[in-house]
This record gives C-alpha cells, sequence and structure tokens, in this order.
C-alpha cells in the first residue's frame, strides 16, 4: 500500500478514528456540558456507505488501523453490519471499538462475531454511586459485566479507560490499577482535557502524580504496547496478567508521534483533536465528487497538520479546547 499520508513533520499517518454518532447513552461530566448541548440532526450524519467510502478512499492513501468511536458508537442504528463490512476491507488491517460498555454485555458475542477483536470501555471509578454521578447513569455494574463478557469472548486486549480527577477518582487509583493484578485488562490513566473548563484547574491531575503513586504500590516495569506508536506509555506489575498505560496529553506532548486522523459524524476531517480546523468532507461526498477528488482534499489536509497542540501552553486556569465537545469530535 502506498504511503502517501505523510504530513509537514515527517509523521506518516496511517490510523483513523471514525465518529459514527454524536449521540450517547451516558451524559459524563467532563465530555458534555450539563444542558444546552444538541444533537446533530440525522440528515447531517454520515449514512455508512458514506463512511465506507471514506475509509476505501483513505485507505488507498495508507491508512490501514481504524478506530470505531462516538459518541456512543453501539447506539447507532445498525452498527453491526456496518462493522462487519468495516472489519471485511481487506485493506484495513485492524478494527478497534471506543465504547462506554454500557451495551457490551449484550452485544459481545455479536461484535465477535462481526469481526471486532480490540475493544477500548471507559470506565473511570469501581463505586456504582461515583459512577452514576460521573455519568448521569446507574450503569457501574452494567459496564463490568460488559467487561467481563469481553474478556470471556477473548476480546484481547480489553482496555479500560480512566480519566484521572482530582477530588473525584484520585483516591481510586490504587485500586483501578490492582484491577491489572487479577485481569489481563489494560487500565489506562488518562489526564483530563479541558472539554468542559468549568471546575478544570481543581480536577486536574497529572500523570507524573498518578505514576508516583503507582510506583509506590510495587515494582512497575516498562510493558511493551502491541501498537508502537500510540500515546499511551506502558507498565506492569511483576507477574500481572493485565498492563497500566499513562495518556498525557497535557502534561507530556505525544505529538511528535501523532499518526492520526479524525473524521467527525458530520464529515468533518480533523488533523488534530485540539484544533478546531476542519474540512469537510461530508459536502464533497453529496455533491459527486470523485474518489480522487476527495483523496486530494485528505491529502491536503494532512498536508497541514499541526505540529503539535497549544492548549497547555499557558497557565492551567486558561486551559480551553475548542467549542465542541468530545461526543462531538469522537475521543
Ligand atoms: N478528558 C480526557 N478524556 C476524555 N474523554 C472524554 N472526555 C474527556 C476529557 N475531557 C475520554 C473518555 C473515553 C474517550 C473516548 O475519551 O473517557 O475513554
Ligand atoms: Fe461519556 Fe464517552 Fe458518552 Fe462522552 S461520549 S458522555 S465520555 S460515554
Amino acid at each position: 500500500m502506498p504511503q502517501k499520508l505523510v504530513d509537514g513533520f515527517e509523521r506518516r499517518v496511517d490510523y483513523l478514528r471514525l465518529s459514527v454518532t454524536d449521540r450517547c447513552n451516558l451524559r459524563c461530566t467532563y465530555c458534555l456540558p450539563a444542558e444546552g448541548f444538541r444533537f446533530l440532526p440525522h440528515e447531517d450524519v454520515l449514512r455508512y456507505e458514506e463512511l465506507l467510502r471514506l475509509v476505501h478512499i483513505a485507505s488507498g492513501l495508507g491508512i490501514s488501523k481504524v478506530r470505531v468511536t462516538g459518541g456512543e458508537p453501539l447506539v447507532r442504528k445498525g452498527i453491526l453490519g456496518f462493522l462487519e463490512r468495516l472489519c471485511a476491507l481487506t485493506e484495513i488491517r485492524d478494527v478497534s471499538l471506543t465504547t462506554n460498555g454500557v451495551l457490551l454485555e449484550s452485544l459481545a458475542e455479536e461484535l465477535w462475531a462481526v469481526g471486532v477483536r480490540r475493544l477500548n470501555v471507559s470506565l473511570d471509578t469501581l463505586h456504582p454511586a461515583k459512577y452514576a454521578a460521573i455519568t448521569g447513569v446507574d450503569a457501574f455494574w452494567k459496564v463490568w459485566q460488559g467487561l467481563c463478557a469481553a474478556l470471556d469472548r477473548g476480546f484481547s486486549p480489553v482496555k479500560i479507560n480512566v480519566v484521572t480527577m482530582r477530588g473525584v477518582n484520585d483516591d481510586e487509583i490504587e485500586a483501578l490499577a490492582d484491577i491489572t493484578r487479577s485481569y489481563p485488562f489494560h487500565v489506562r490513566f488518562i489526564e483530563l482535557m479541558p472539554f468542559q473548563p468549568e471546575g478544570y484547574e481543581e480536577r486536574y491531575l497529572s500523570a507524573d502524580v498518578v505514576m508516583e503513586r503507582l510506583c509506590a504500590m510495587g515494582t512497575l516495569v516498562p510493558a511493551r504496547s502491541e501498537n508502537g506508536n500510540g500515546p499511551a506509555r506502558y507498565y506492569q506489575f511483576l507477574d500481572a496478567p493485565g498492563k497500566i498505560g499513562l495518556i498525557s496529553p497535557m502534561s507530556h506532548h505525544f505529538c511528535p508521534s501523532c499518526n492520526r486522523l479524525r473524521i467527525t459524524a458530520e464529515g468533518g476531517l480533523r488533523t488534530c483533536l485540539f484544533s478546531d480546523r476542519h474540512v469537510d468532507l461530508r459536502g464533497p461526498l453529496r455533491c459527486g465528487c470523485s474518489d480522487e477528488e476527495i483523496a486530494a482534499l485528505i491529502l491536503e489536509a494532512v498536508r497541514k497538520k499541526p505540529q503539535r497542540h497549544h492548549v497547555n501552553d499557558g497557565p492551567v486556569f486558561q486551559r480551553k479546547c475548542q467549542s465542541r465537545p468530545m461526543t462531538a469530535i469522537g475521543g
């Protein structure tokens, strides 16, 4: 496959995050505003055919890995059929899914059957009441059962994404890390990003603090990640079946190794999570542009991919991501 997607800083772009919906069955405090958030009208969301066409075009440019995100991808009607078609594309060697896990227990079998093998599941706490406070829905046990169903079915790896927040779940760092001593989960601690700037400064906790706490728990050895250039740094407790990941978008830039593109539910191509700059692909898709014309738009956007984000260049209290919540951008 020709690798045509190389940006202005010599980074090879081979990974696409595809948001299939901006809707979600949870309302995580750090993701969505408490009120006043409007979901996209259905006609503005890319149809599955349009998404598959974009993946096909992108694969011709060197994209070989696709992660399906949302919102919550499992709430979109027809998602299993879409995933099946995506997994069947031979040019895409890796399809993975990011989900909040609420519907995972009921769908684990079918997700496996259509060809998905890798899952990321969000879970920030082991306390059901706290889970309800963070997400607005009393679904802790559903998610836990979903995680167990995924392991039983053989998904590997099953990653648990924990957004660490001071005063919210920082008292659970050890308990969450301890899961890796009993289960082969990869527990990944993610620094809070300022999508909801209110209360950000108080809640932000650097990955260095998390690391110190983990080191006090026992011997941690660096572990290999199965996907060399992802943003996580991996470690493992001696003899533990699981791994621990640290993802520090705020305190340590991973921009130099960034290999990804994002396509939002409404067909906006974004080359950086933290930038509002996007290229509309839905218009061209719907007005009869050829594959070559759309490929040219993707190439041009990648050429202009920003070198790094500047969200944390100023003091913590000034940090703010662009106007759009995570649900709209696709994690
Ligand atoms: N900061 C860090 N991570 C976030 N996510 C959503 N919003 C934020 C934020 N403000 C995470 C979710 C999920 C992934 C898709 O993005 O927890 O794991
Ligand atoms: Fe929470 Fe993810 Fe849904 Fe946002 S998209 S509300 S982070 S589950």
